[in-house]
């Protein structure tokens, strides 16, 4: 859990919860862990196995549920959540403005949208090695035709959220220092060699091995922890 998001959850308790894109629901987790008090947390992605993954670490608290949802058109009826949440997603999106429509239109009058994001600013030492496995993996993504932006700066992510109509109430950068996610981020690490080995074909291999060599060079000099992220609040 970050650190300063976990001060500020404690204070807002809130019934009902949507958590966009969540894949295994590992924000949905944090969330459960970390708000004051709430009723019901649903959690979407349009990856039905990672939802199903997400649904088994997550049996034990039954106020969390997946479903296979599309956050561009989610199927909720207008003003259904208190809190509207979205962590690590927004560079996955390629109409963005379409996702803030969608997620003001799912939010009550009063209720809160949170934003969490790697942002492409305040990466430095050994949150620079995540940020650039984290580039690493857009880029191959990217070489595969699949959409994955890079990173968005902290300004560009308060515009998207203010040009769809909200008002930022709070934002701050703020770091995960979780050990089991640090282990993760090693494990990606170990990881990218065979990774790499894998794109031997495609045109851009030899700008993916370079990308490989940053990222090892950085860990080799300042060592791997979790990228700075941008959290907002904001009302509609
Ligand atoms: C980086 S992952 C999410 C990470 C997750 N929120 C967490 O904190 O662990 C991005 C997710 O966006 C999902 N996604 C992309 N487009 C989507 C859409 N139109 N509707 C719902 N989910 C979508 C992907 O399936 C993927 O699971």
């Amino acid at each position: 859990m970050m650190e300063k998001l976990g001060q500020e959850l404690q204070k807002i308790k809130v019934g009902r919860v949507v958590d966009i894109a969540t894949r295994r629901g590992d924000f949905a987790a944090n969330l459960a862990k970390g708000l004051g008090g709430f009723e019901e947390i649903i959690a979407i992605d349009v990856d039905e196995k990672a939802l199903a993954k997400g649904r088994e670490a997550l049996a034990a608290d039954s106020r969390i549920k997946f479903e296979c949802r599309d956050a561009y058109h989610t199927g909720y009826a207008e003003g259904s959540f208190d809190l509207v949440a979205v962590g690590n997603s927004l560079h996955h999106f390629e109409d963005v403005p379409a996702l803030f429509q969608e997620m003001k239109r799912l939010l009550v009058p009063g209720g809160t949208l949170l934003i969490s994001e790697m942002t492409a600013d305040g990466q430095e030492g050994a949150s620079l090695t995540h940020a650039l496995i984290h580039r690493w993996e857009s880029d191959v993504d990217r070489a595969q035709g699949i959409y994955h932006h890079h990173t968005y700066s902290s300004r560009e992510i308060l515009d998207m959220a203010e040009a769809a109509g909200f008002k930022v109430t709070k934002s701050f950068l703020d770091w995960d220092k979780e050990p089991k996610l640090v282990k993760g981020i090693e494990k990606r690490l170990e990881e990218l060699e065979e990774k790499l080995a894998e794109l031997k074909e495609l045109p851009d291999y030899q700008e993916l091995a370079e990308g490989v060599a940053r990222i090892k060079a950085n860990q080799a000099e300042h060592g791997a922890a979790f990228a700075a992220a941008l959290v907002v609040f904001a009302e509609k």
